[in-house]
């Protein structure tokens, strides 16, 4: 019937929703708690959630990553999403946001699954890579500051074991990445990471339009 990806109106979103989004109560309560925040568009939004729970149900994932946890939605849909010894290794820089992240979390159940590194994330990253966590983790979600998605892409590569999967928020970027008169650094620094994952080998590739466009990259 289409040979491109549809567009949503308000309309069909609310329909999809109505027939596929299981929302748990306390990622339903995070998220109104949140929508009261003046920040509140940092947050996933639920369709996303429950995709990616799935990517890592698929994956058989145990170990993941995830940079840029703001209140916490990210973390703990992929927190219940893992096996009783599945763990998230949470990046951010905020102590007040992620107050409200490990309210949530131990309300749910799996704040033991998750592991809060607050402080820069290149730090944290690199931290992990140099003890010895090259290789090990199966998901790493990336969602922070955006001049630094390059390098929060090179060091969760090498984080990944092979067969690892990256997903890569807002790489569509409310479709100011194909606006030529936008020329800031969040949108020239994503714009450079999409162009740059067009041509790497290291993965298999696809840009999801799901959210602000979810890009999955799997480590050869
Ligand atoms: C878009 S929000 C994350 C949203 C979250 N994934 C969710 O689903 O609700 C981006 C987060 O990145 C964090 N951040 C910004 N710069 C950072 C840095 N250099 N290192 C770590 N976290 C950073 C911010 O504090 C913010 O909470």
């Amino acid at each position: 019937m289409t040979r491109r990806t549809e567009s949503l109106s308000d309309e069909l979103y609310d329909y999809l929703l109505s027939v596929s989004l299981r929302e748990q109560d306390a990622l339903r309560r995070l998220r109104a708690e949140t929508g009261a925040l003046e920040e509140a568009r940092m947050q996933i939004g639920p369709e996303q959630g429950q995709f990616m729970a799935l990517l890592v149900e698929l994956l058989g994932a145990r170990r993941t990553l995830e940079v840029g946890t703001f209140t916490g939605y990210s973390a703990l849909v992929v927190a219940l999403a893992l096996p009783a010894e599945g763990r998230v290794v949470a990046c951010d820089v905020s102590e007040e946001w992620t107050r409200i992240a490990r309210r949530y979390w131990d309300e749910a159940g799996v704040g033991h699954k998750i592991d809060l590194r607050l402080g820069p994330a290149v730090a944290t990253l690199g931290g992990l890579v140099r003890e010895g966590g090259r290789g090990t983790f199966d998901f790493a979600f990336i969602d922070a500051d955006k001049p630094n998605y390059d390098a929060y892409y090179e060091l969760a590569l090498e984080l990944l074991r092979p067969g690892g999967l990256m997903a890569i928020d807002n790489t569509l970027w409310s479709g100011k990445v194909i606006d030529t008169s936008v020329t800031d650094a969040d949108t020239e620094a994503i714009r450079r990471l999409n162009m740059k994952l067009r041509a790497d080998e290291r993965v298999t590739l696809s840009l999801v339009p799901i959210g602000d466009g979810l890009t999955l990259a799997r480590k050869r």
